[in-house]
């Protein structure tokens, strides 16, 4: 079938079999956070290598986040267009389409090139709420050496869902995608 070759076909991302469970759910059950952003890195990597097209890889990138790392509620992409960002594929439900650089915590991220971890979203001044359920947020930017392409977002319906270890490891994810995306 086209799209599952390759190392992505083994690796039971792809495709959905409730008889085989994703190779990071021990990991996750036992709790070491660590270590699972060590394994989705490497699922994803494998998940990306064969397509060079940026809407696909980043289609499956935020569908693989977004189940992977449990209690979100948005995982996407927004792309750099000048001085604002544009929606790009996501998990989650419809979001605002276009952020000025600097606005929000997604435009924050994106301004300041870092990444901004949000443990309660009503307590952040501008923050730009597409999906009331959300409390905490990460955002993380891609960076193709010193160019911004855009952000990685991570919503969650619960308070303080991301710690530095989410940021490390998201961080690591977002650099992964950036090597997979024309
Ligand atoms: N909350 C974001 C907007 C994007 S949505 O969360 C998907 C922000 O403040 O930039």
């Amino acid at each position: 079938m086209a799209g599952l070759s390759g190392r992505s076909a083994i690796l039971g991302l792809t495709m959905h079999d409730p008889e085989r469970p994703t190779p990071w759910t021990s990991v996750r059950r036992e709790g070491d956070k660590a270590a699972l952003y060590a394994e989705l890195a490497g699922e994803l990597d494998a998940l990306l290598a064969d397509e060079r097209d940026r809407v696909a890889n980043a289609a499956n990138a935020a569908a693989a986040i977004y189940h992977a790392l449990g209690a979100l509620n948005w995982a996407g992409f927004y792309f750099l267009h000048g001085s604002e960002l544009i929606l790009g594929p996501f998990q989650g439900r419809p979001a605002c389409v276009r952020i000025p650089l600097g606005k929000g915590v997604c435009g924050t991220a994106a301004a300041q090139r870092r990444s901004v971890l949000v443990p309660d979203v009503s307590a952040y001044p501008g923050h730009i709420a597409c999906d009331s359920q959300s409390r905490s947020e990460l955002v993380v930017p891609l960076m193709a050496a010193d160019e911004l392409l855009g952000v990685l977002d991570l919503d969650s319906p619960v308070p303080a869902r991301f710690d530095e270890t989410d940021q490390i490891g998201c961080e690591r994810l977002a650099a992964i995608v950036v090597r997979h995306l024309s």
